[in-house]
């Protein structure tokens, strides 16, 4: 556990984020938002100016169609569709930002690794070492169908990701920055001598050429990942910096990082990535108030829509089963880590439909809720409890409830003295892992 919580903003370029019809809320700005470059320019700066790590965009491209095997609910509600690409948008971002990191999630599925590292590195490039990549391999079958992939199973989708991943490092680290001479008087960009040439065949990929990047200053972006099957974070201890979890209570927070330490001691080879726990803060001016603004937002949610995410991520159709019986642990092709969350994180049994709502108000995130001293005090006893290295943290009206956050639980958090008052470095990698630097 570092000094310092490190903080994110668990964000989607769509009309929700988590919250189920957030986007309908009175107070809601999302839907302005989705057209407007400006008002996530100004939601950016906002975090920069809470000092947050970074924003973090999660992305499924393609449509939540598990549920009675349709889209229907998923359209309709406006299900993280529509799925707007969220590297287009960190463009943007980057240029209204100058220390706040930005990552973004991209599938290892659809694209050859030479894309994902050029598209990348050029914004890593672009905004002097800020990019992060969330690594995950497609747990959405609406994914592989739109890009008319066959949709591989659990483990193999790890396997190829393993070699997706060797293809990335060999090129960023074909041309380290000493390549670079940029000599005008020679007229010799470059020394072809210190680049070295990949040559990958292997299972899944062939890849032959050198990085298409000028190395960025941080040398690649910061690397996430958020698979908590044994599979996948026997992957995550390998790769990631930081490693993105989701525990609906705080017993199962615990126990799933006495398990983490357990696995990263046996495949980390000596690395031990920090967590970043998922929460949703609801604050409000009083306790009651802020219970209930939670009352009126879970209230507001369709059963059906949260079901239709719920069958999607833990790929199963939970139409086929009774909402008020006990939720199973079921086999998956989708998400093991969080059918696991799901249906074994929570004290006592609880029914499908209480997990959907769950499910509906944040992806099984626990809230945080009460004043701002009240939601500061959470977050200080979670992040003690747990020893993570930090939270991902979700809004729910947008983009108010970030606001409240940053100018009212930020300055506590800071008297505290568990957060920064200031960036410490200038590369995200920096920010993020700064008490390991
Ligand atoms: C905080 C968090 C964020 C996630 N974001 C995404 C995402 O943006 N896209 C995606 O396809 N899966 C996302 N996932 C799902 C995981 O990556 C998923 O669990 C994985 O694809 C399957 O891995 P597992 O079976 O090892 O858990 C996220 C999971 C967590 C915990």
């Amino acid at each position: 556990m570092g000094k310092h919580i490190h903080l994110l903003s668990f964000l989607i370029h769509s009309p929700i984020n988590h919250t189920m019809l957030s986007w309908a809320h009175k107070d809601d700005r999302r839907l302005e938002m989705m057209g407007d470059i400006h008002q996530w320019q100004d939601y950016a700066r906002t975090l920069e100016r809470g000092l947050f790590d970074g924003v973090f965009f999660a992305d499924t491209p393609g449509v939540f169609d598990r549920y009675k095997d349709r889209m229907d609910e998923a359209l309709k509600y406006g299900l993280c569709w529509p799925t707007h690409d969220p590297v287009v948008l960190l463009s943007a971002l980057a240029a209204a930002t100058e220390r706040l990191g930005l990552a973004a999630t991209i599938s290892t599925g659809p694209h050859h690794p030479y894309h994902i590292v050029r598209q990348l590195s050029t914004l890593d490039y672009l905004s002097h070492g800020r990019i992060g990549w969330n690594i995950v391999t497609g747990h959405l079958r609406g994914e592989h169908r739109a890009f008319g992939l066959p949709e591989m199973e659990h483990d193999q989708r790890y396997d190829r990701a393993e070699e997706y991943m060797q293809v990335c490092y060999k090129l960023w680290d074909s041309v380290p920055p000493e390549a670079i001479l940029a000599d005008k008087e020679r007229g010799e960009f470059a020394d072809p001598a210190k680049i070295t040439q990949v040559q990958h065949h292997g299972e899944y990929f062939d890849c032959e050429t050198v990085s298409p990047a000028w190395p960025s200053e941080q040398g690649r972006p910061v690397l996430f990942q958020a698979g908590t099957s044994p599979r996948g974070l026997k992957f995550a201890v390998r790769h990631a910096d930081v490693i993105f979890a989701i525990q609906p209570e705080l017993a199962s927070m615990k126990k799933f990082m006495t398990d983490y330490k357990a696995i990263a001691k046996e495949h980390g080879g000596g690395r031990e990535p920090g967590i970043a726990l998922g929460i949703q803060a609801i604050i409000g001016g009083t306790e009651e108030q802020a219970h209930g603004l939670a009352k009126e937002l879970e209230d507001r949610i369709p059963l059906e829509a949260g079901l239709a995410r719920l069958s999607g991520t833990l790929g199963n159709d939970f139409s086929e089963f009774d909402p008020d019986k006990p939720i199973e642990e079921l086999a998956t092709t989708g998400s093991q880590g969080l059918m696991k969350a799901m249906t074994r994180g929570f004290e006592g049994p609880v029914t499908i439909r209480q997990v959907a709502t769950r499910y509906g108000m944040a992806i099984g995130k626990p809230q945080l809720i009460g004043t701002p001293e009240q939601v500061a005090d959470q977050i200080e006893h979670v992040w003690r409890e747990t020893g993570c290295h930090g939270f991902n943290l979700t809004p729910n009206i947008n983009p108010g409830s970030m606001e409240d956050f940053v100018d009212q639980v930020v300055p506590i958090l800071q008297k505290k003295d568990i957060y920064r008052t200031e960036y410490s470095g200038k590369t995200f990698r920096e920010n993020l892992l700064e008490e390991a630097a």
